[in-house]
């Protein structure tokens, strides 16, 4: 059954411990994904950008997939669904098809509007009992179209967003969505630490989990970060195996050509991927 990401976040925070979001491309990435966190005994979210909604032919589908594979997969740890960088019409898309959280990405609003705005959302979610994430200060790079520049967050504003009673916030620390840059700085643990300081007990969300050096990651968590998304690193790990398979000639002989066969390698890369995020963030064991 899919769960609000609320209960897996605040055990996230008391026990200093971040929960992955890995995000899901279509029914590979979702097994892969499912099947790691069930055998690590670890809660897990699956994002869901609205590209990926649009790719796999709607949120509906999406909500109707995820269900029926935890179900026909027997998974028994905490599993959220999870919009990621929801649009105001995409959130209320994905309450109606089924989603047990949702993010609203209204970082790229006036803060008047996006307080407005996540105001409304946060009693819609309430009344299902889903999970709501809002952000201030937005995430650096592209991701399915979602352009930032890698802000840092004002605190006050994120208090703001936080007093609303959302139940996790992404705070812009200087991350980035893709690979990051040679020059890249690093995050802002100035930051990171100013905002916890204003929204208090909050869950934190880091994005741009994918490149993050370990310590770093560590370091975040230890600051207040229960949520780790986690995008590019999983298609990197997946077109390498798969580039692999086909210059090795594999997809030519036999049967090589299946899809079961030639996506079989690129589906264990990605099982592989979130194994290792899973070990950083201590999330196993945890479900
Ligand atoms: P990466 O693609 O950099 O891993 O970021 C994922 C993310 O933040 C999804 O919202």
């Amino acid at each position: 059954m899919l769960v609000s990401a609320k209960d897996m976040l605040e055990k996230a925070r008391d026990g200093k411990y971040a929960v992955g979001q890995f995000n899901i491309n279509n029914l590979e990435w979702t097994k892969a994904i499912l099947l790691t966190a069930e055998e690590l005994k670890s809660p897990v979210i699956l994002g869901v950008s609205e590209g990926a909604g649009k790719y796999m032919t709607g949120f509906k589908t999406v909500a109707a997939m995820v269900s029926a594979m935890i179900d026909e997969l027997k998974i028994t740890v905490p599993v959220a669904l999870h919009l990621d960088h929801g649009t105001y019409e995409g959130c209320y898309k994905c309450i109606e098809a089924g989603f047990s959280s949702i993010m609203f990405d209204g970082s790229h609003y006036p803060i008047e509007e996006n307080v407005e705005k996540t105001k409304e959302l946060v009693k819609v979610c309430e009344e299902k009992g889903m999970s709501l994430e809002a952000e201030v200060g937005s995430i650096g790079g592209e991701e399915d179209g979602v352009v930032g520049l890698g802000e840092c967050a004002d605190p006050k504003e994120c208090k703001m967003i936080a007093d609303l009673g959302v139940t996790m916030l992404a705070a812009g620390i200087g991350n980035i969505h893709g690979k990051y840059p040679e020059n890249w700085p690093g995050l802002s643990f100035e930051t990171l630490a100013a905002v916890k300081e204003a929204v208090g007990d909050m869950p934190l969300v880091l994005h741009g989990g994918t490149g993050i050096p370990a310590d770093m990651i560590k370091k975040a968590i230890s600051l207040g970060v229960a949520k780790i998304n986690v995008n590019t690193e999983c298609q990197l790990a997946f077109a390498e195996a798969t580039r692999k398979y086909i210059e090795a000639g594999k997809d030519q002989q036999g049967k090589g050509f299946d899809p079961r066969k030639l996506l079989a390698p690129g589906t264990e890369a990605i099982k592989e991927t979130v194994k290792e995020k899973m070990e950083l963030f201590g999330s196993i064991g945890k479900a």
